[in-house]
């Protein structure tokens, strides 16, 4: 038995994941985590509390999965590598900077984490498609869609498609006029890393949506759509027991589900 914390256990994508860790038989909740409805009951002695830190310390959970929030993703990371515990990370925001400090520090304290920041396979191979397609195409654009509780943006998974397309192609805005915004941010947020990119990512937010991408190509002539929908929030959750799964058997560090897949 594998025993598994979750932390964020009461937002929406927690409650999925103790719903996953609840009916999956080499799982065991041993620890539940939140801000929210601290010390109501999750199942025998699993009492939400909101104490990271003391709560690994009296559960020892052999990994923890965590999907809280941007503002305080890191430093719970720092408290899961200084107690050696496996992390699953699915919470969203942090900055390359961030990924690599996290990578040294995981290196260094011998303790495996797996971020992902997109747990649905269809999305992981819409971002697969999305690079593929890049060394094709001279232009390229991102439209995300997300609820409107979503706190961050634009979306982990669009940063991290725009990450995988400029493995492939460092400009994706040849040729495109010297260009005014008459309405500030109409032409979206301009991705570049190391001097690479000029993607446009949009970030849609409304009610209705869980979350959707779609990744646009133009060249002369023609239009490449690659367009995902996520219905609900159970798409995750078999992506997130295979990195439950893998992280158990090792101990390092890993970025992207594509790279257990
Ligand atoms: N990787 C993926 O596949 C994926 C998919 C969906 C959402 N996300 C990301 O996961 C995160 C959570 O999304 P959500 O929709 O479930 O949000 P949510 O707001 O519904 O849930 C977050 C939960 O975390 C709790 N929380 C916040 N700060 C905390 C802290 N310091 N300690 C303990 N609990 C804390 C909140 O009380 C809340 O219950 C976001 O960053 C979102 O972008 C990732």
């Amino acid at each position: 038995m594998i025993k598994t914390g979750v932390v964020g256990a009461c937002g929406k994508m927690g409650q999925e994941v103790v719903k996953l860790v609840l009916n999956s038989p080499d799982l065991e909740l041993v620890l539940a985590v939140d801000k929210f409805k601290t010390g109501e009951k999750i199942k025998d002695n699993v009492i939400i509390k909101d104490d990271l830190l003391n709560s690994i310390n009296e559960a020892k959970p052999d990994i923890v999965v965590d999907f809280t929030q941007p503002s305080v993703i890191f430093e719970n990371i720092k408290i899961y590598q200084k107690t050696k515990t496996k992390a699953v990370i699915g919470t969203t925001g942090l900055s390359s900077e961030q990924i690599d400090e996290i990578k040294k520090m995981s290196k260094e304290n011998n303790t495996g984490i797996i971020i992902a920041p997109n747990f649905s396979i269809g999305a992981i191979l819409m971002m697969q498609f999305a690079r593929q397609a890049s060394k094709y195409f001279s232009n390229a654009e991102i439209i995300e869609y997300h609820h409107n509780q979503k706190k961050d943006a634009p979306s982990g998974t669009s940063i991290k498609t725009a990450q995988l397309m400029i493995s492939e192609n460092s400009n994706f805005k040849e040729g495109n006029c010297a260009e005014i915004e008459t309405i500030k941010g109409s032409r979206g947020g301009n991705f570049i890393e190391n001097n690479k990119g000029n993607i446009q990512i949009h970030s849609v937010r409304m009610p209705g949506f869980v979350a959707s991408q779609e990744v646009i190509f133009g060249s002369d002539g023609q239009i490449l759509k690659i367009h995902h929908d996520t219905i609900n929030r159970e798409c995750y959750m078999s992506g997130v027991k295979l990195a439950i799964d893998h992280l158990y058997k090792n101990n390092n560090f890993i970025y992207g589900l594509e790279n257990i897949l």
